[in-house]
């Protein structure tokens, strides 16, 4: 340990889309969120990571990125970005960026010169010509990974408005060294690495043989690993301990490891946890597995449950019937109140952890997906791309309810919201649950509290019940019963819970950490 801020920090993750709108056109901008640093501040986060605010047409909302070194109008430009930044870092928050490689917006120059025909643009991306699609990839987002442009195709590993870089040309690389220069020039604190583990794809663009749910050819290929031990150079240059954290989806946690080499990435998402159903021995291996072949390797954890792409957790943990939707994002029949309830108890469970954690917007509030968005409404690609087959990642973006009642629950000084809010919204606003005893806002504020004083290793306790989680760091300990029965402790001073039970006891589907 060398003490990195990074290494044991809490983030929020600002969608800001779907934060707060101070200019009545129903999206988020980025002086709604500088108004509300102070809100963060008291939450007791430590900083914040902004999914993409580039200009953007909005193919992927962000995610398709037409200029890297300027902030979208829409959410007020370079100003409003310098201003947030100031403010934030006058209270002690670090800011960190999203940064695309492995695609830009189809409306990027670069692209369009390419459409034009500029040969050195072509090369750039990744363009080869034929009567049929170059190869059987798929696109993430569902249909095939080729488009035509021209005589020609392109490779899109999300949306068609979403080109693959060719990072086998130096060009490109040497243009991301840049990107990453200006952002860590003004002053962020860290970058989010979209997709971290694909920029490189198999250079002979083979099929992908078996149609295996993870394609070995598009993504992980040894290469990428060179770019990111240039970034963390680059970022360790400035001696004010930048952070990169990495999304990387790797099948297996070695490959994971591979990523978090000392000269490689400081930090990526530990996903294996975020993929658990609600079940005491599927977490209990995967923070094992977590802990034993990441930690091994000298580096620390970064948790998360949610984000911007995923089911909530209130969404996920209560799902009691299953009818489809991948691991992520399952559907079925959902008990909200149980949904909340386990929530509460898994970020409890998640503060308790040593490493980093990353808390989405709105699961300070229990927020539960909005599962039933009406169909014309949904803006995901996925929806469209898979044939209305996926139905996508909107229903975790519905912007913010800050109050139980008036236009937009608060999120706009208009009614207008570019995703429609249900009904029950306000139910879950947030206002109302600050200072109110006992609400998981309050709860969050709390957990976030005593875990600063949270420190060292985690030593398992055993249990003798298998559907109870217990370990304790230092003189905390963090008992989850995942199951119906209450569980009795004998030991320690009560801290706090997820939910009340008697004296020395835990309640069903709950969290209580104890002084010992
Ligand atoms: C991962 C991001 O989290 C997701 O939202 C996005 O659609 C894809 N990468 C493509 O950029």
């Amino acid at each position: 340990m060398n003490g990195s801020w990074w290494q044991d920090t809490v983030v929020y993750q600002v969608y800001l889309r779907s934060f707060a709108d101070t200019d009545g056109d129903g999206v988020g901008d980025l002086e709604g969120l500088r108004l509300r640093l102070d809100y963060l501040r008291d939450l007791g986060v430590d900083g914040l990571w902004l999914n993409p605010i580039y200009p953007s047409p909005g193919a992927d909302h962000g995610y398709d990125v037409s200029d890297y070194t300027d902030i979208d109008a829409r959410y007020g430009g370079l100003p409003a970005f310098d201003r947030l930044l100031a403010d934030a870092h006058a209270r002690d928050l670090r800011v960190l960026m999203d940064l695309v490689p492995n695609h830009c917006s189809a409306a990027h120059p670069w692209f369009q010169a390419a459409l034009a025909g500029d040969p050195a643009a072509r090369e750039r991306f990744i363009f080869r010509p034929g009567a049929r699609p170059p190869n059987n990839w798929r696109s993430a987002f569902g249909g095939p990974a080729w488009s035509k442009a021209g005589d020609e195709w392109y490779l899109h590993s999300f949306d068609a408005g979403q080109p693959d870089f060719n990072w086998r040309n130096p060009e490109v690389a040497a243009y991301f060294e840049e990107v990453l220069r200006f952002w860590f020039d003004r002053g962020v604190d860290g970058i989010r690495i979209d997709v971290a583990h694909m920029m490189f794809k198999h250079a002979d663009l083979p099929d992908w043989p078996d149609h295996a749910e993870y394609n070995i050819l598009a993504q992980n290929q040894p290469e990428v690993h060179d770019v990111l031990r240039r970034w963390r150079k680059i970022a360790d240059g400035y001696g004010r301990d930048l952070t990169l954290v990495g999304e990387v989806w790797v099948p297996a946690i070695d490959d994971l490891a591979l990523y978090l080499r000392p000269d490689e990435l400081p930090q990526a998402f530990y996903f294996d946890l975020l993929l658990c159903p609600w079940d005491a021995a599927r977490f209990r291996a995967s923070i094992g597995g977590g802990l034993e072949q990441i930690a091994a390797t000298g580096a620390t954890l970064t948790w998360t449950l949610a984000n911007h792409d995923v089911h909530r957790t209130v969404s996920r943990y209560g799902l009691v019937s299953y009818t489809d939707g991948p691991p992520t994002r399952p559907r079925g029949t959902v008990d909200v109140a149980l949904g909340v309830r386990r929530a509460r108890a898994a970020m409890m469970l998640l503060l308790a952890l040593p490493g980093s954690v990353y808390l989405y917007q709105g699961e300070e509030a229990g927020l539960p997906e909005v599962l039933d968005l009406p169909d014309e409404a949904r803006q995901d690609p996925t929806w469209l791309r898979s044939g209305t087959a996926d139905y996508g990642r909107d229903g975790c973006r519905v912007p913010l309810p800050w109050t139980a009642s008036g236009p937009s629950f608060g999120f706009s000084s208009s009614e207008r919201t570019w995703l429609p809010q249900p009904d029950w919204f306000g139910e879950f606003a947030i206002e109302p649950q600050i200072g109110r005893p006992g609400s998981t806002w309050e709860l969050h504020r709390r957990a976030l509290e005593i875990r600063r004083g949270i420190g060292g290793p985690l030593e398992w306790i055993p249990a003798d019940r298998r559907d109870v989680v217990a370990f304790r760091r230092g003189d905390l300990a963090s008992v989850t019963v995942f199951g119906d029965e209450p569980y009795a402790v004998p030991w320690g001073e009560p801290l706090l819970a997820s939910a009340d039970a008697g004296p020395g006891t835990v309640a069903p589907s709950s969290t209580a950490w104890f002084r010992v």
